[in-house]
Formats: structure tokens, sequence, C-alpha cells
């Protein structure tokens, strides 16, 4: 088949690199020539593990451009710019997506399947189709939701959990299920209304960052009361009605996806008048704990005048260098606000250059980062294997808040450092 993308961003290019491993040719279509170029050349402005050397083994079957005439011809086109909070307000912006729907449709004459994979509220796929039908168009607009995670695209795109397709007329149905027959025997294939995959896309994603909230207020729970909050959450996580994944306490969910989509799902309550108490709740659980963060941080330094604080790791979870809305983030600039001095690294994320510069210094490397701190923060499961000796030679005060908990503490504790994980009682500082 032929197959367009609209958006080679975090979900537009794992999904076409993806379908051409799949055989068949992909046109990707871009408005970022200096992206584009890169593209072209075999390379990836992101982090992105596998996705590049996939890439590199399948430009044969890939074309990159800026003209959406290209895409004409194509059996499938397969949306996926970003649909940001707008502006001002929880909702969703729209405006990449009626621009790109405007695109295709100009350059597509002929009957093919528009599939949604952005981030879209619900009945959005119905407002477009209603467009497009006015235009004449001959386009089926499908909506077809990722769910794959920054990080694990590549093996997520080969190993779904499921795929989820909403679609209304059966002949779009029939090109997406030719499309999908590869994976018909490695995973659920529910095809359902437009409305409903669109839905299923914020429950999905709000579910699992209520889960992931959860989670950290047990964290909380169990230091108050002496429980271990990895016993805790292991115990619970072996039922399989609870199932073991995204109940890792940490510093907060964030990223591009949690936080708008559960904003965007509340905002969908409001629309409809469905108070949606849970996701709302999730919400401001997690904004009060970025704020939560930085008390803790704080509390290991209190008595330590001038403190100097090193911050390692300010992605918004491990194994990528995306900042957007990170946890990380908001802590340093909860820090800076409070007067403190802090040292940040993070050996791939771009996003520290948001940081204000007054009151950060940008380290080197993780030595660097710890020379004369008074606490040493763990921001990212990044660090998982940090040289603890080092570490202990440089800096001022020996003290580690884990806020990822993947280091050993009986080992932190033999280095001479006071050890603060999540989810367990603190031992006593002195
Ligand atoms: C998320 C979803 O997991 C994907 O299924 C979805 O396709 C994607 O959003 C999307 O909408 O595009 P992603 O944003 O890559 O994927 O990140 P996750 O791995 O889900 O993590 C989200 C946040 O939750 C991170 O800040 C992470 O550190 C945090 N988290 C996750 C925890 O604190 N504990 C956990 O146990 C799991």
């Amino acid at each position: 088949m032929k197959i367009g993308i609209m958006g080679t961003g975090r979900v537009g290019l794992p999904t076409g690199v993806g379908f051409a491993a799949l055989g068949h040719a992909v046109v990707c279509v871009d408005k970022d020539i200096a992206m584009l170029e890169r593209l072209q050349a075999g390379k990836i402005p992101w982090v992105e593990a596998g996705l590049e050397e996939l890439l590199r083994s399948q430009m044969g079957r890939m074309r990159f451009t800026i003209d959406a005439k290209e895409l004409c011809g194509a059996d499938v086109v397969l949306l996926a710019v970003p649909t940001p909070s707008r502006p001002g307000s929880d909702a969703s912006d729209l405006s990449f997506i009626r621009q790109a729907v405007g695109e295709v449709s100009a350059a597509m004459p002929c009957p093919a399947v528009l599939a949604i994979k952005s981030t879209v509220p619900v009945g959005t796929g119905d407002v477009l189709q209603a467009k497009l039908r006015r235009k004449n168009s001959k386009l089926a607009v499908v909506s077809f939701p990722e769910f794959f995670c920054e990080g694990t695209a590549v093996r997520d795109f080969f190993s779904p959990s499921r795929l989820v397709v909403g679609v209304e007329q059966e002949w779009a149905r029939e090109v997406m299920d030719h499309l999908l027959r590869p994976f018909a025997d490695r995973c659920p294939l529910l095809f359902v209304s437009r409305r409903t995959a669109e839905l299923v896309k914020h429950a999905s994603n709000a579910f699992l960052a209520m889960k992931v909230h959860y989670a950290n207020e047990m964290a909380d729970l169990c230091e108050k009361t002496g429980a271990s909050g990895a016993d805790v959450l292991q115990a619970i996580g072996l039922d399989p009605r609870i199932g073991n994944q995204f109940l890792r306490p940490g510093p907060g969910y964030g990223g591009s996806c949690f936080p708008k989509d559960c904003r965007a799902l509340a905002a969908m309550g409001r629309r409809w008048k469905v108070p949606l108490r849970l996701v709302r709740a999730t919400i401001a659980g997690n904004e009060a704990r970025l704020k939560a963060m930085v008390r803790r941080i704080l509390s290991t330094v209190q008595t330590i005048p001038c403190p100097r604080i090193a911050l390692l790791g300010l992605a918004f979870k491990g194994g990528t260098a995306d900042c957007r809305e990170s946890p990380m983030l908001a802590i340093a600039e909860g820090l800076i606000a409070n007067g403190v001095d802090i040292t940040v690294f993070d050996a791939a994320a771009d996003g520290a250059k948001n940081l204000s510069m007054v009151r950060v210094r940008h380290a080197v490397d993780a030595t660097d980062a710890a020379t004369g701190a008074d606490v040493v923060v763990i921001g990212t499961e990044d660090f998982y294997q940090l040289d603890l000796g080092k570490i202990r030679a440089v800096v001022r005060t020996a003290q580690i808040v884990d806020l990822r908990n993947v280091l050993d503490a009986d080992r932190a504790k033999c280095f001479g450092f006071f050890y603060l994980p999540i989810g367990e009682k603190p031992p006593p500082n002195g």
C-alpha cells in the first residue's frame, strides 16, 4: 500500500518507519525543512531507541517532503500533528489538525482513508468528516489513536497491547483491516465507532496518570506510617486486577501527553456536564506533588547556609531527552524561586535551556554537578548506575534525594550518604 504521514514527530515518524518496515511505500510530509533534511540523511533529532537504525534500513521505501501533493494516490494518510493545550485554556488546540486536513483533502481527489493518530477530543472526527463532505472530498475520517511510549516507540509499534480503530464507513474499515492484518496474531484489533476510539485515547492516558498519582499518594502514606512503599505497591500490583505497571512512585507524572490529556479530558467533562472528579483530583494532586517535592528537597538543606543543590536528570522520564511538562523542570523552577543555587545535569535534555539562567549552573557530567553540593537529587531513572564513590568524594554534604528510587539504599548508606527515597520513612538525619 502507499501510506502518507502528516507530521514527522515522535508519533508520525516511528509509525511511518514501522509501516515501511512492513513493506509499504511511505511518504512523510512535514513543514520543518531542516527536520526533513536530517531525516533524509538518516538522522533523528531526538532520542528514540532503535528508530534511527530502522529508519536507515528503510530509506528505500520512504520519501520525505514538504509538499502534501505527494500524498496523492495514498491508500491511507495518517495524521500525526500536535494537539497542544489551547493558549489560556485546558481544551485541545486543533488548528494544526484543521490545517493538515485542508492540505490532505486538496492533495487527494480520490477515495482514501484519513486516519487521525493525534489525540483529539471526542467528536472531532465527526466535525472533520462533515467539513470534508461539504467540500465534496472522498476522504473517510477514521480515528486510529496511538498508544506507544516515548523511548519504546519502535518496540511498542511492532508489539502493541491493542489496536483501536474508530470507523464509520465499511470500505474504510476494509482498508484499515488490510493495513493492520500483520498485527492480527500479535494483539487484539478493535473496530469501534469513531467517537469511541477518540475517547479511548484520553480515557487510557488519564487512567494511567491516575494510577501513577495513586502510587504517589500511597507512597506518601507509607512514609508517614512506616510501611514500605516499595513493598505495598509491589503487593497490590501482584493482584492481576490491579497490575504492576504504572505503580512506580516518583516526582509526579509529566511529559507531552499525561498532563495535557488529563486537562483536555477534564475540559471535555465540563463541556458535556459530567463532573469527572477522579480526573480533576489527579490533576490537582499532581500539581500539589511538584510543590511537595520542592519542600522535600529544601528540608534536607534547611540548616545549611547558602545551600547548593545538584539535580541529575531533567527530562520527564528516563530514556528520553524530552523536557515537555517535566516534573524536574517545575521542581528546578520551584527551588530557584526559593532563592537556592542549583546545578543541573542531563546528558541529553535540551529543555534545560529553558531554565532561567540566574542561579543555575549547567554541569558537564554528574560528578561535576555534584561537586560542592549539599544534596544530590536523582530526577530520572537514567542515573541508576551513579558512581557513588566518585560522588561522595566531591560533595560538600553527603545527601541524596532519590525521586525515582533507582539507587540501593544500603549501598548509599555504606558510602556515608543520608539517603531519602520515595515511599519509605525517612531515616534520622545527622
Ligand atoms: C504516554 C502513554 O503511556 C502512552 O501509552 C501514550 O501513547 C503516550 O503517553 C501518548 O499519548 O502519546 P509517555 O508520555 O511516553 O506515554 O510516557 P509514560 O511512560 O507513560 O510516562 C508518563 C509520566 O508518568 C512520566 O513522567 C513518568 O515518569 C511517569 N510515571 C510512569 C511514573 O511516575 N510512574 C510510573 O510507574 C509510570
